[in-house]
């Protein structure tokens, strides 16, 4: 054996995992130091099997957890039936799901994709097919400050952080900011040349900060009155997340998007985004516009369908539930703590932001078997399973109280 080699077999599976990482995978991450074997429920296990509370659910994605025996049960049978027939030809399960989605979100029509960015593309597509056709170089796009839309080029033109964007530019023209409930910047930045208007009913990048009824009611007015598309960003706080299937429905339910884009938690692990519009919009996008070669495949959508009718069958309450209790907890921690300068989000999207930066209570946390991850520095972000319990709370709780107690910055 070359010495390389031998001093590879030294290393636990673990430590070699990294090493092969650093030799040939991309360093666009900065992971923590945590390699993860596998998960079952809430739990999720490491190479020396030392177990983890997930409170953070791949970002948003595993909204089951690990391993769930309704998702382990659909995807053995349909990975032996059809896992990808292309767009070429029908299969049961893209017209099923998109039944659900219209009957969830008021939406009639959906495109099926495969990430969030990729939905945000679609809905680029969308609001420059429509500018188009009426003319009169109407092509901007207002967006909000301290957004995230995606990392494609489209989508990262309209996310409201310079400093995902500055390495790239110059990006696609026409991308206009305004502050997150600032209505009079809204008014001012909405006009004839305006498209569409882009938002996150809940910025979740952006340090879980909810839109107000009155904005959303304001850039529903500007749109019609300007004909430009309204389009909400659910990919973070849609399909349940926030214990209601959309947030705006919980924010404001008498405003309606035009368009919906969606992704994260809606297969469950498997990849899968879905652009939602009604069907003025959907007119926008004639046979052959736009395509995709992965997307709406048998095997991810029948996993969403079980997803969705878990979700009609009590699990969405549960979100609800569950969230207020983890956020009443965290409210009495905050009594405890004056550098906890306010506990936010709805259901199970929470936001703990800090005095001070967040990274080392997430360290800490990794330490003390507990996953969650730091947004916008000082912000302690909280995603966890939908299937998450009080016990499960309970016990985050006490690990929070020992961070909060414990960890120096
Ligand atoms: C609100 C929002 N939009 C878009 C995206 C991009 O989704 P994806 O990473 O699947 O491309 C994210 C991802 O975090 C998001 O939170």
């Amino acid at each position: 054996m070359a010495t390389s080699e031998v001093e590879v077999a030294e290393l636990t599976p673990a430590q070699q995992i990294v090493e092969l990482e650093k030799k040939y995978v991309l360093q666009n991450y900065g992971r923590y130091p945590l390699a993860l074997k596998r998960g079952k429920g809430c739990w999720l296990y490491d190479y020396d099997g030392k177990k983890y509370l997930d409170l953070i659910s791949g970002i948003g994605v595993n909204a089951l957890g690990h391993a769930h025996p309704h998702i382990t049960r659909v995807i053995r049978e349909q990975a032996g039936q059809l896992i990808h027939c292309s767009n070429l030809y029908f299969h049961e399960y893209q017209g099923k799901l998109a039944e659900k989605l219209a009957k969830h979100s008021g939406l009639q029509r959906t495109f099926f994709c495969n990430s969030g960015a990729e939905a945000m593309e679609g809905a680029i597509k969308m609001m420059r097919s429509h500018g188009n056709a009426a003319g009169g170089g109407k092509i901007e796009i207002v967006a909000l400050e301290n957004s995230f839309h995606g990392r494609s080029t489209g989508a990262l033109a309209i996310t409201g952080q310079p400093k995902y964007r500055h390495d790239f530019e110059p990006l696609m023209p026409g991308a206009r900011f305004v502050g997150a409930n600032d209505i009079a910047a809204l008014e001012a930045a909405v006009s004839d040349k305006t498209a569409g208007i882009v938002l996150e009913g809940i910025q979740g990048e952006g340090g879980i900060y909810p839109m107000y009824a009155e904005f959303l009611r304001k850039a529903r007015e500007l749109a019609d009155r300007h004909n430009a598309l309204l389009v909400f960003d659910a990919i973070q706080c849609g399909v349940g997340r926030t214990g209601h299937w959309f947030s705006h429905q919980m924010i404001a339910p008498d405003v309606q998007p035009d368009i919906m884009v969606t992704a994260k938690p809606l297969s469950c692990g498997l990849p899968l985004g879905v652009v939602m519009c009604n069907e003025k919009t959907s007119g926008t996008i004639r046979p052959g516009m736009h395509g995709t070669t992965f997307g709406g495949g048998a095997l991810a959508c029948r996993v969403a369908l079980e997803f969705i009718e878990l979700m009609e069958n009590g699990l969405l309450e549960q979100v609800g539930r569950v969230g207020e209790y983890f956020r009443t907890g965290l409210r009495d921690l905050q009594k405890k703590h004056t550098f906890i300068k306010d506990v936010r989000g709805a259901g199970l999207m929470i936001g703990v932001e800090l005095d001070r930066p967040g990274k080392n209570y997430v360290m800490k946390g990794i330490e003390e078997g507990l996953l969650f991850n730091a947004t916008h520095d000082t912000v302690l972000r909280f995603l966890p399973p939908y299937i998450t319990t009080e016990k499960e709370v309970d016990r985050a709780l006490r690990v929070l109280g020992k961070l909060f107690r414990t960890v120096t910055v």
